[in-house]
């Protein structure tokens, strides 16, 4: 009782009260409920694709002798960011709009111990043929210019549900532990934009980027000579 809310807090009340806010009382609910059902089937998407990659990696543990997935996080994007990247995209805020232009409302988060378990898990994934591979783009072979790394897939999948099957879109991204070391700690740097020395911190974690993934290759090397 009593608390204050913080600032994103109000922000994401406004934004909601926008986005869902119709004519009269009756078309509010409506929204709402339909917004509710979209976010419902994209939290099913997320439930289809991590089983089928806690599966895989079930699988490979039990006939070679470690995991190819060291772990898997999930998330929904917020309403608040939902809203601001329609906005940027010049779109409005509406249920049909974020189901046909984003691909990242669900996002999975898969983390590898090695490169190439990423390479195994994803094209594991996309071999099964109820998933279709809407795009990829493979940051690991083509660097972003600040050093980020990863593997990005966009993939659509069939989900069930009482009176329809919905095709689901979901952005996967397979790193590894070592890739995501640096991608948290560069994400909470990186929006500190007003400090003197910006050029240099740029240019020291896209050292630091390059420094990461020589260990990862390095590590590969030494697994494949112990194997
Ligand atoms: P978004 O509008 O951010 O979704 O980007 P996009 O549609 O161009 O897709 P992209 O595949 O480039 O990036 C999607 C997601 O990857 C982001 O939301 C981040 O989670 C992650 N990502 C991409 N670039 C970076 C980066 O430079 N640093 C970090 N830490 N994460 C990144
Ligand atoms: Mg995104």
């Amino acid at each position: 009782m009593g608390q204050t809310m913080t600032k994103e807090e109000n922000n994401q009340k406004e934004l909601v009260k926008e986005f869902l806010g119709g004519e009269n009382e009756e078309e509010t609910v409506e929204r709402l409920m339909s917004f509710n059902t979209l976010m419902m089937r994209y939290r099913s998407a997320i439930r289809e694709v991590t089983t089928k990659l806690q599966v895989l990696d079930d699988e490979l543990s039990l006939y070679g002798d470690r995991n190819p997935i060291e772990s898997i996080q999930s998330r929904i994007k917020k309403p608040v960011s939902i809203a601001e990247k329609l906005g940027r995209m010049g779109l409005p805020v509406t249920v049909e709009a974020i189901e046909k232009n984003l691909n990242d409302v669900a996002g999975i988060r898969v983390i590898c111990p090695f490169i190439d378990d990423i390479y195994k898990v994803a094209n594991m994934l996309t071999c099964q043929d109820d998933i279709t591979v809407v795009a990829v783009k493979d940051y690991i072979k083509n660097p972003k210019p600040n050093g980020y790394r990863s593997y990005h897939m966009i993939v659509e999948i069939p989900v069930f549900f009482s009176d329809c099957k919905k095709p689901m879109r979901v952005e996967v991204q397979i790193r590894t532990v070592a890739m995501d070391f640096w991608a948290s700690l560069e994400h909470q740097i990186k929006y500190k934009k007003n400090v003197p020395e910006h050029d240099t911190l740029i240019q020291e974690l896209k050292e630091c980027a390059e420094t990461i993934a020589a260990t990862d290759e390095k590590m590969q090397n030494l697994r494949r000579r112990i194997e």
